[in-house]
């Protein structure tokens, strides 16, 4: 399977908002993305704006999926990582957070980690995390809601640049008291 990872443009707003509305994200605040609701935000600069930039997954010329870099001048970037169903549990997601690891730490250089929160039980996003050597940094207790029930535990986990450049991952120290 030949991946690429091409950026997007807001003259393709029609295709993401299509690719948002067209599939269901369980593990989101917001499981269904209606296209207007989509169109808006991708008005307001939410996935092409000063601080965001968002790339395409094409699996064999198909869009399959997208990462939303966010808070790119911000000292932390963070990303939202989404494949259609039909894709997922193929390895895609794995490969494109190395791919996303290399080019963030590539291109910005002034950057020393990248971050990313995911619900408690969204195993394969936590996986992915693991296998890509982000280190576990938090767990944000109650803190995803939910529409049905008590919210999620958030996890947290990033990545640094010397980590990433030595390829390893330096756990966090949780002994740090007196
Ligand atoms: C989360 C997501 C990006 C993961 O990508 P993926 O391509 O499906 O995952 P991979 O095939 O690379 O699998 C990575 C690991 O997760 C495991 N995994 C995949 N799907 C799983 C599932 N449903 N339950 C448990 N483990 C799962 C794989 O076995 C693999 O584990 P291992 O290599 O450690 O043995 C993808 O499933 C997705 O887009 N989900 C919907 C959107 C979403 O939740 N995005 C995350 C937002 S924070």
């Amino acid at each position: 399977m030949t991946i690429t990872y091409p950026l997007f443009s807001r003259s393709e707003a029609a295709a993401l908002a299509s690719f948002l509305a067209s599939d269901e994200w369980p593990f989101h605040t917001g499981m269904h993305v209606t296209q207007e609701a989509a169109h808006a935000r991708i008005a307001a600069g939410e996935f092409a704006g000063e601080h965001d930039r968002t790339h395409w997954i094409v699996a064999d010329g198909e869009r399959v999926g997208m990462i939303h870099l966010q808070d790119l001048g911000d000292g932390t970037p963070l990303f939202d990582l989404r494949l259609r169903r039909s894709h997922r549990e193929k390895g895609l997601g794995t490969t494109a957070v190395k791919w996303l690891t290399a080019t963030v730490f590539n291109e910005f250089t002034h950057l020393q980690r990248i971050e990313a929160t995911t619900r408690q039980d969204n195993w394969a996003m936590r996986r992915v995390l693991v296998n890509c050597g982000f280190a576990k940094e938090a767990s944000y207790r109650q803190a995803w809601p939910s529409d049905d029930g008590p919210p999620y535990d958030s996890i947290g986990y990033g990545i640094l640049r010397s980590d990433f450049e030595r390829g390893v991952t330096t756990p966090v120290n949780w002994n740090d008291g007196p």
